[in-house]
């Protein structure tokens, strides 16, 4: 057993630090404008984080998945917008289209995406779809040469700056989840719309659209997989996904405990710093045990994938543990501040508020302990 990292690791976390300074100066202002960072976009996609796991065959920088939460975590720490940014179009669609696209596929989809030159998103939400995924009411009728593609899908990140879309949909109801498909969508095919932008509690800057699709023509060289693979697609991305979440959570959980620990020594209260107070030495203690065990779990979960091992499991308990770290301990960061942890300027109220969702996309902390459960009693 080894925790050390490997010096190629040491150098894309360093690499992300640096990065992250970038991003710190005006995160305040990108999250009260909820505005989508496309500059910092493109810088990621110059520094290869936009296909960092993706084979350098296919335009990305061929790094494992423990290089992608290191620099995800590094992010996150500093704003988890972009963050989920990232994560959404690694993890979600340049993964999936790597592991299971036709050469075609990749040759005209992955490598711009991988090269950062295009944005892709998820599609697998609805309005009456969340955790039930599998109940989905978007059609994709196979009409032959292609699908003729209905229906809504709610939430969807990177919904509006994207560019090519991964839809999940029905073509076989009588089959339930073997039914299910998932087809590759451009932005600007006739017949799909983008809702309006939501306008969200945290993850300001990130985007979130409805996506509603009318008689959208979709060749069928655009499905991905065998027909009726499209459920057991999405939820092998997902398992993915949730050590892409959870590394932004471990983020989040981290950027709060630095801002905390450096503002407890600066502190003074009846003459001392305030972490000289036994009652703000144990929060700090806790923080640190706990967003420990949170980055163990997270890197055990991605050591687990770049071993080629099943990672479902890991992949759920790290996305669960440390969301619910990311909430508590962004609360705390913010009760270490007093009242200047409850305005703007201090960083910890934008972390609270970027904790909550970690605990619902993704899978919700209910559905994380669902999928845990049933490997358990397998
Ligand atoms: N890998 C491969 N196959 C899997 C699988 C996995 N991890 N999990 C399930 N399957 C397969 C099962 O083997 C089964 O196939 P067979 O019938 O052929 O055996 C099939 O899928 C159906 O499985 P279940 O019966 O377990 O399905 P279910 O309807 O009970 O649902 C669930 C299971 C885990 C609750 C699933 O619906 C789920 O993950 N829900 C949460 C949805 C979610 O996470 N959405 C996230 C949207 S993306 C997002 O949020 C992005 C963002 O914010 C940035
Ligand atoms: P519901 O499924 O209606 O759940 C409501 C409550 O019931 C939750 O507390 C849930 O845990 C609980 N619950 C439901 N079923 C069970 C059960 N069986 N046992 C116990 N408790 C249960 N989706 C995408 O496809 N792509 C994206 O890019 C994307 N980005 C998102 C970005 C944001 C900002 C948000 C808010 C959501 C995003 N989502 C995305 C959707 C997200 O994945 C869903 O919101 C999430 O899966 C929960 O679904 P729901 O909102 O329909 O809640």
């Amino acid at each position: 057993m080894n925790f050390e990292l490997s010096e190629e690791h040491k150098m894309i976390r360093d690499a992300a630090r640096e990065f992250a300074q970038e991003l710190k100066k005006e995160v305040i202002q990108r999250d009260e404008k909820a505005e989508f960072p496309t500059e910092f976009i493109k810088k990621m996609g110059d520094l290869g984080f936009m296909g960092i796991m993706t084979s350098e065959k296919y335009g990305g920088a061929g790094m494992d998945a423990q290089a992608y939460v290191l620099a995800l975590e590094e992010i996150a720490k500093v704003d988890a917008s972009t963050a989920v940014i990232m994560s959404a179009h690694n993890s979600l669609v340049l993964w999936g289209l790597e592991a299971y696209g036709t050469e075609e596929q990749k040759q005209q989809y992955l490598v711009p995406l991988a090269k950062g030159e295009k944005l892709g998103a998820f599609a697998l939400s609805e309005p009456e779809a969340g955790s039930d995924a599998s109940s989905q009411h978007t059609t994709a009728a196979d009409m032959g040469d292609h699908y003729l593609l209905n229906g809504t899908k709610n939430w969807i990140t990177n919904g509006g700056n994207a560019d090519i879309y991964l839809v999940v949909a029905q073509t076989h109801p009588e089959l339930g989840h073997k039914g299910i498909n998932v087809l590759i969508v451009e932005k600007g095919m006739a017949g799909f719309t983008i809702g309006p932008k939501e306008n969200k509690l945290g993850i300001r800057s990130s985007d979130t659209h409805s996506l509603l699709f009318t008689d959208v023509v979709v060749p069928k060289a655009n499905r991905i997989g065998d027909d009726g693979f499209g459920f057991r697609f999405a939820m092998k991305t997902l398992d993915g996904g949730r050590i892409g979440i959870a590394a932004q959570a471990l983020g989040i959980a981290a950027g709060a405990y630095d801002l905390a620990l450096a503002y407890s020594k600066e502190r003074k209260t009846f003459g001392q710093p305030i972490s000289a107070h036994q009652a703000i030495q144990f929060k700090l203690a806790d923080m640190e045990v706990e967003i420990e065990a949170a980055r163990l779990l997270t890197y055990k979960a991605a050591w687990t994938k770049d071993q080629g091992l099943p990672y479902g499991k890991e992949a759920a308990m790290a996305k669960l543990h440390a969301s619910e770290v990311a909430m508590k301990h962004t609360i705390e960061a913010i009760q270490i501040h007093g009242g200047y942890g409850y305005v703007k300027e201090y960083h910890v109220e934008r972390l609270m508020r970027d904790a909550k969702i970690t605990q619902i996309y993704e899978g919700t902390s209910e559905i994380q302990r669902l999928v845990i459960a049933r490997e358990i009693l397998r």
